[in-house]
């Protein structure tokens, strides 16, 4: 992962717009960041942190007015060229046509799969479309895009890519059962890519947050009713989280959590005998 100074930054955003200085400074062209759900909380964070490393950014999410306020503020901050791009994620044609961009970017160097939400209705009673959304938010999107940018990674020998799961992977959660199995699945799907992709010059996070300050709890009032002992649990910052996650990134580690209280919950949980864990998640149900 790179640093680029604030004079390379700007004759970076310039070659970016110039076609003709494009092809006379080919050393300073940046290569794309592509970052999921960037309209708040980490991903936001994630599209700052990389323009500030020298990465044009092509940033998701659903809400166009923040979403357009956010990458203008990163393009000022930064002088980089920053695309707001509004895509549903779980609707398969506005996937597509955001695939057809992504693949008009050039050489992307990094891609962070961070888009989810955690609130749905219930598993148990509730509609199956909303377990299907979930499916193709947190699943379908990351494999399709991964399809795509993976092979000229592997051509150039080079690239990054971030799968943003969560701590809660780890654990049995009843009212969440498809949410942790959604990024269960990002684990294992990352983990095998970074041990394949590894000897051909490719760094594949898995990032597993504990809770953290963003907009993912503003869609579930009941939250705090529910998870009355939340508030006792080691809350980070997004902008800590993807600190964290960009320097494990910059060492090559391919599993990144994030925070020294949930590394010690992290460690407690899979120390416990599984019955154990299930009878204290069932406890915390109820
Ligand atoms: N916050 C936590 O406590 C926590 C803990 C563990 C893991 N995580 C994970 O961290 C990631 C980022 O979440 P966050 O905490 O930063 O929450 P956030 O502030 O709510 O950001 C979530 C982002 O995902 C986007 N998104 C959600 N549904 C989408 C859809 N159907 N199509 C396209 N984009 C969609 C949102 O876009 P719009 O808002 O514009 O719709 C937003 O940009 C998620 O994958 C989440 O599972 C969060």
């Amino acid at each position: 992962m790179k640093k680029v100074t604030p004079k390379k930054r700007q004759s970076a955003r310039k070659s970016h717009q110039s076609p003709e200085r494009q092809s006379l400074q080919p050393s300073t062209q940046p290569g794309w960041a592509v970052v999921t759900g960037a309209t708040s909380g980490i991903g936001r964070h994630y599209a700052l942190a990389l323009a500030r490393r020298g990465y044009a950014v092509l940033m998701t999410g659903r809400r166009r007015k923040e979403l357009e306020a956010a990458s203008r503020a990163i393009a000022a901050e930064t002088g980089m060229p920053v695309e707001p791009w509004v895509v549903d994620l779980a609707d398969a044609a506005a996937r597509s046509t955001f695939l057809d961009r992504v693949m008009q970017c050039g050489r992307i160097d990094v891609v962070v799969a961070n888009a989810g939400f955690g609130y749905a209705e219930p598993f148990v009673g509730g509609p199956l479309q909303s377990a299907r959304n979930m499916i193709a938010v947190h699943v379908i999107s990351v494999v399709e895009l991964f399809h795509r940018v993976i092979p000229a990674m592997v051509q150039r020998r080079c690239g990054a890519l971030v799968v943003v799961s969560s701590l809660a992977s780890r654990l049995p959660v009843p009212g969440s059962e498809n949410y942790v199995a959604t990024k269960s699945y990002l684990n294992s799907f990352s983990e095998s890519l970074a041990v394949g992709l590894k000897p051909l010059g490719i760094t594949v996070q898995t990032l597993l947050p504990g809770f953290t300050r963003t907009d993912f709890h503003r869609y579930d009032p009941a939250f705090q009713t529910r998870q009355p002992a939340s508030h006792l649990l080691p809350w980070m910052k997004p902008e800590d989280v993807v600190r964290a996650s960009l320097r494990a990134l910059d060492r090559k580690r391919p599993v990144c959590i994030p925070g020294l209280g949930n590394r010690i919950l992290a460690q407690a949980f899979a120390l416990l005998p599984r019955a154990l864990v299930r009878a204290i998640m069932r406890q915390r149900a109820h």
